[in-house]
């Protein structure tokens, strides 16, 4: 028999998560024992209101609504509040105490990750957070521990859940924006105020995260371009898939010689890009290192029993560690002297949807802006004429003006948008309704 003391778990939180992981713990007790090699006890629930129904009915003697107390009582912290105001609060007081902490707040710790680091290195203190990016998906700790002896170039991801599933939505069934939105959310994946998800502020906080793990340097989630889904049109998607193209948002975080940019914005991929591939509110992560090569981590990034898998992975290693006692390397021990760099330093390749008079020259006249702006083209079609109403009709040559599309090699954010205004400025340019970036490499 096992005679060790147990190691004692508070858990702060019974949303979707919380109550899967609060069942796990009770009902798998034995299982999570023998995995971590010592007994562990779910000391307590702190909930805001003990009567809320729950998706499991915790034990009524394991709930209580003094957090503070449970928090000073137990070996290990669990903390599934999300946002910054109680849950920031809470996490400090554990990893001041020396006290473990396990938790899923990506915003916090895309906000404040340095500092909570900082505060538990001080202390001696563990803390982990796979379930902050992708749900599921083991992520983090690959990069942590897996890739630990490789240098990771670039991460790319599809971390939000909600977005990917509109987009899939509009792409494959011509569904409206609001209407895919609209059943996202039945499903459970949006955040609480989707405003987050639609306008990309989830995934940049999941990019802060995502950097800061695989560059060893700290990133905020003030680093990160952000550009979300809401001004992605029917046309829009249409028209990418006209050409083969799919159009996902991406997290992208990459290493440059000098820094790193971070940008989430809706991207055209190849649909035989991998994350062309996914599908409906799954997640994915692609991450390119220089002697692993290229990775991609894909499963469920949200729902209450996938993200339950993320976090009781963190604990059983969690106690491990508290049971083997063996120092913890702090994180950004090796912190590299990696600046955020400006969107402008951006290099990709670049998608132009516009509508020019349809008359001889013009299209020399928009290559030579073009060049004149050192941005190569890849490729250019004229799917048809457009209409005065703005409609794109299959004859060419009529009076009203004609759909150019162009794609360009790789090219600096910054001579892209210097190549946008001066194509605004011509006068048989009448109108450019889309530019959107490119990945192609793998
Ligand atoms: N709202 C998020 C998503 C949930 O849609 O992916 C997981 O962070």
């Amino acid at each position: 028999m096992n005679v060790a003391e147990p190691i004692t778990i508070g858990l702060l939180g019974a949303g979707s998560v919380g109550a899967q992981v609060a069942r796990t713990l009770v009902e798998e007790r034995e299982l999570i024992s023998a995995r971590v090699g010592t007994p562990v006890r779910l000391a307590g629930v702190a909930v805001r209101d003990v009567e809320n129904p729950r998706d499991w009915r915790i034990p009524r003697e394991l709930l209580t609504t003094d957090a503070e107390r449970l928090v000073d009582e137990v070996d290990l912290v669990i903390e599934l509040i999300g946002g910054f105001d109680p849950a920031a609060g809470l996490i400090e007081r554990a990893l001041r105490q020396g006290t473990a902490v396990v938790t899923g707040n990506k915003a916090l710790l895309a906000a404040q990750g340095a500092q909570l680091h900082a505060l538990a290195d001080e202390a001696g203190a563990l803390l982990r957070y796979e379930a902050s990016v992708g749900g599921a998906i083991p992520i983090l700790r690959p990069i942590e521990d897996s890739l630990s002896g490789d240098r990771i170039t670039k991460v790319m991801g599809i971390v939000n859940g909600t977005t990917n599933y509109v987009l899939d939505q509009m792409d494959t069934t011509g569904a409206a924006f609001g209407d895919a939105l609209a059943e996202a959310q039945k499903l459970g994946y949006a955040e609480a105020d989707p405003t987050a998800d639609v306008e990309g502020h989830d995934a940049a906080a999941k990019a802060a995260i995502l950097a800061t793990l695989a560059f060893h340097a700290p990133f905020t989630i003030d680093d990160v371009y952000c550009q979300g889904i809401s001004d992605v049109t029917p046309d829009d998607i249409e028209a990418a898939a006209l050409s083969g193209y799919v159009i996902k948002l991406l997290a992208i975080v990459e290493r440059r010689s000098s820094g790193a940019v971070l940008r989430v914005h809706p991207t055209l991929l190849p649909r035989t890009h991998p994350l062309a591939t996914v599908r409906g509110a799954f997640n994915a992560v692609f991450v390119v290192a220089e002697n692993a090569g290229e990775l991609m981590f894909y499963g469920q990034g949200a729902g209450g029993v996938p993200t339950s898998s993320a976090i009781m992975g963190d604990v059983v290693a969690v106690a491990r560690r508290l049971r083997s006692a063996v120092p913890e390397t702090p994180l950004l021990s090796d912190a590299e002297d990696l600046e955020p760099l400006s969107i402008e330093a951006a290099e990709t390749q670049y998608y132009i949807d516009m509508q020019v008079a349809d008359q001889e020259g013009v299209i020399a006249e928009i290559a030579r802006v073009l060049a004149d702006h050192r941005v190569s083209i890849e490729s250019m079609r004229q799917p048809g004429s457009v209409s005065p109403e703005g409609e794109v009709e299959d004859s060419a040559g009529s009076d009203a003006g004609a759909q150019v599309q162009i794609v360009t090699h790789k090219a600096q954010e910054r001579h892209l948008r210097a190549t946008v205004e001066t194509l605004e400025s011509l006068d048989v340019v009448q109108s450019i309704s889309s530019v959107l970036r490119v990945e192609v490499e793998q």
